[in-house]
């Protein structure tokens, strides 16, 4: 594997990504990791990635300087680089000349991380420190008009440094220099997939549970369906599934997981219809926090319940957690997101068992989402849930703006039902990030067969994203939102208007509520 030393940056999440495109297995640790910690990896190759610090603020996170001893070869970017350089003996400045943004690079010595990349390259910077002197024995492979060393080398020792971000799609060539690297200079061969991947996970699952079962919380999403069938792989019907129903599904939903889980899969599964309590628990409530709160709270003590009369006979609980969590806690030490405000209280399935006693085992924890889904098409998990459009776990609770009422919920599953038909028939249903459909807690007049209405509104919520954190209002063709609401107004009586929210996030959020 190839272990990436965390420093910090926005694009260390990316590096690993473009690591594991080249078919390479690696892992992101924080920054500061003990050098026990880092060798205890074994990794053939390490990267120090960016990061916003100075290497003499007084709190810069450092690596042991007896990394650059291990024999193994190391690449540093942009802070990594000059972290490397500072730590070597060379000399890092604050420069008035910063550099951000596109920039022309040309390349000096085209021999190992450069070859067979062409002289001039538009390569991406975001750096106010540079390094103006170098080490014993390193030299200058290539430079821009500000930065005389925007990349240099020790090839001897194999030590490398790019002051630019090969990692991200603006950088041109990146991924060859990223491949120089990996193939080349470290020798990896690119032998990692998800055949591999899924063997070696059913014998780590295997050996770790024995013959003992395991609880799994499912919520019809990618990740707890394809963590369902992984296991049942390895261990069959020790595995035993929760399928808390709330009554916040899409339409049919519910009895397409339990039929999907009982005839395709055989997976033994616990189907808990706990519709009538969790629309007593929110019944009269408005406040969009306080649904959160009691849909969330309910969802705990049912899953609690069902679990308890399960314990003593079964020790380990199985989670869907990603790689992206894993790392954002792992690095929560080091100031990320540790201010970030709360906009809204997210309910998942993960999080249950800090008051439970369970073990807890997270067979996705070192994916990132695409590579869930691979997983999941892997083993054979229908593409309509492997590509299922993000949905949050209080389900459509949270787009029916007001009370929730039985009534209401269906009035939204009957429309979210003609916006997904209406969206996948368009071709759009993976182009987009979500397509869905908010009940507004307002009637208004309109005229249907010659007479006065006075019925409800349907919004239609449909944006692009790459990762939910901000999201565009998507440009659908008009025809394809004409179609959707003469169905839905066609279709559903109680409506007589729908609206296009044409909002991003932010200012607005994806979901209403
Ligand atoms: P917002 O509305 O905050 O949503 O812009 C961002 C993304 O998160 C989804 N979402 C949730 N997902 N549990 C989840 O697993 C939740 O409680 C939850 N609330 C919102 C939302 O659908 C969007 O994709």
């Amino acid at each position: 594997m190839i272990l990436i030393l965390d420093y910090g940056s926005q694009y260390s999440k990316l590096i690993a990504r473009r690591i594991r495109e080249c078919k390479v297995y690696c892992e992101i640790l924080p920054g500061d990791a003990k050098l026990e910690e880092i060798k205890a990896h074994k990794p053939l190759a390490l990267i120090l990635s960016g990061g916003p610090s100075s290497v003499y603020d007084e709190d810069a996170p450092k690596c042991p300087k007896e990394i650059f001893d291990l024999d193994i070869p190391v690449l540093g970017i942009c802070y990594g680089l000059q972290l490397m350089m500072h730590q070597l003996g060379g000399e890092v400045v604050n420069f008035s000349k910063q550099e951000y943004g596109k920039t022309e690079l040309a390349i000096d010595d085209r021999s190992d991380l450069f070859a067979g990349i062409t002289e001039n390259i538009t390569v991406w910077m975001s750096h106010g420190d540079s390094v103006v002197k170098l080490p014993e024995g390193f030299q200058k492979m290539a430079h821009s008009d500000n930065t005389p060393y925007a990349a240099v080398s020790n090839q001897a020792r194999r030590l490398y440094g790019v002051q630019f971000h090969p990692e991200v799609v603006h950088t041109q060539q990146g991924i060859d220099v990223i491949r120089n690297f990996v193939y080349n200079i470290s020798g990896i061969a690119p032998t990692w997939n998800m055949k591999s991947f899924v063997d070696e996970s059913i014998e780590e699952i295997r050996s770790t549970v024995g013959k003992d079962q395991v609880l799994l919380g499912l919520s019809g999403g990618v990740d707890s369906t394809t963590v369902a069938v992984l296991l049942h792989k390895a261990i069959g019907d020790q595995l035993v599934c929760v399928f808390i129903d709330q009554g916040f599904m899409r339409k049919d939903e519910a009895r397409k997981i339990v039929e999907l889980f009982n005839q395709s899969f055989k997976i033994r599964l616990i189907h808990v219809d706990a519709s009538k309590r969790f629309f007593e628990e929110v019944k009269g409530v408005i406040d969009p926090e306080e649904k959160r709160k009691k849909i969330g709270h309910e969802f705990v003590r049912t899953f609690e319940a069902e679990a308890k009369k399960l314990q003593g006979e079964i020790p380990f609980l199985a989670q869907g957690t990603l790689y992206p969590d894993v790392i954002e806690s792992a690095m929560s030490g080091s100031g990320v997101s540790k201010n970030a405000h709360k906009i809204k209280t997210h309910h998942n399935v993960g999080g249950l068992p800090e008051k439970m006693n369970f073990k807890v085992i997270e067979p996705l924890r070192k994916l990132f989402k695409d590579e869930v889904r691979l997983m999941g098409l892997e083993l054979g998990v229908p593409e309509a849930i492997v590509f299922r459009q993000p949905f949050p776990g209080p389900g459509i609770a949270i787009r029916v703006i007001g009370e929730v009422t039985p009534e209401r919920v269906r009035i939204v599953q009957e429309a979210d039902d003609i916006v997904m038909a209406e969206i996948k028939k368009a071709g759009l249903y993976r182009k987009v990030w979500q397509a869905f459909a908010v009940l507004l807690p307002i009637r208004s007049v309109g005229v249907m067969g010659d007479k006065r209405t006075y019925l409800h509104t349907i919004a239609l919520r449909i944006v692009t994203s790459e990762d939910a954190m901000t999201a565009n209002w998507a440009h659908i063709p008009y025809d394809v939102l004409g179609n959707i609401s003469t169905r839905i107004i066609n279709e559903i009586p109680e409506v007589n208007r729908v609206v296009y929210d044409i909002t991003s996030k932010p200012p607005s959020t994806i979901e209403w509520e």
